[in-house]
């Protein structure tokens, strides 16, 4: 996919292509509200289109991949609502049909960048700061029977994922995985990696899953209809007056 991915925004790869997969496999109704959080070049959104959506927003911290996502959906005639900060303090309140997120989740320092390529895959010392606010915040973005995709490296625990959104009240459940080879950042922090306990010796490949989550659709309301009624005024109960 050709992209305009200007310096500092992350470049879309293995986790992005996977997330794409499921995206493109799993048949999303068209017409629905849909919300890529953390959106660098927009790739992604640009495959959200695909499903025909009747909105699609995008959100992105960074100055840069807010631009990149607004220029590479508008060259392929795709509209979609760019919004620049922090994805959670812009999306509170509002709900979604289908939200897809490929967050930061590299292992690293305490404190999370404040700016620069690196807020796109440094994620605090375990991997999740990203991750737990996003399962946090999934069960009220997410309007009745609807869709949550996460990809993320296995290397911050597949089942804290699955844990905090089913506390949440959603389903959850691993739809992909793939095992890829570290890429720089993580070969960088190969030391630092096994230090933690987080990979092997020798140990060159993480797998990365993508994470889908539901929420139960509303409860249609059934029409009460009293036998007695229908008797008295012999018409059809349901479809009277
Ligand atoms: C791994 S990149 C994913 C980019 C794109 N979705 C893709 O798959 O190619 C993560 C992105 O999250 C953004 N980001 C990090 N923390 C964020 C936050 N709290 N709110 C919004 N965006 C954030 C970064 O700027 C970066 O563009």
């Amino acid at each position: 996919m050709w992209l305009l991915r200007p310096r500092g925004v992350y470049r879309p790869q293995a986790d992005t292509w996977l997330l794409a997969d499921v995206l493109d496999r799993t048949g999303f109704a068209p017409g629905a509200d849909v919300l890529e959080i953390c959106c660098g070049t927009g790739a992604l959104s640009i495959v959200a289109a695909r499903t025909r959506p009747r909105s699609l927003t995008a959100v992105d911290c960074s100055r840069r991949a807010a631009l990149a996502t607004r220029f590479n959906t508008a060259v392929r005639g795709i509209r979609v609502r760019v919004e620049r900060g922090d994805a959670f303090a812009r999306t509170n309140g509002r709900r979604f049909d289908l939200v897809i997120a490929n967050p930061p989740y590299v292992p690293g320092e305490p404190a999370l960048p404040a700016r620069g390529a690196a807020r796109a895959w440094d994620a605090g010392v375990d991997g999740r700061a990203v991750l737990d606010r996003l399962c946090a915040a999934a069960p009220a973005l997410l309007a009745p029977g609807g869709t949550l995709l996460v990809v993320h490296s296995a290397l911050c625990r597949v089942s804290t994922t699955l844990r905090q959104l089913r506390d949440g009240g959603l389903t959850a459940s691993v739809v992909a995985r793939a095992e890829e080879p570290f890429g720089p950042v993580m070969r960088a922090r190969e030391h630092l990696l096994r230090e933690r306990g987080l990979i092997a010796e020798g140990q060159r490949h993480e797998e990365l899953v993508v994470v889908r989550a539901d929420r139960v659709p509303a409860r249609v309301p059934r029409p009460r209809v009293s036998a007695t009624t229908s008797t008295e005024h012999g018409r059809d109960p349901v479809t009277s007056e």
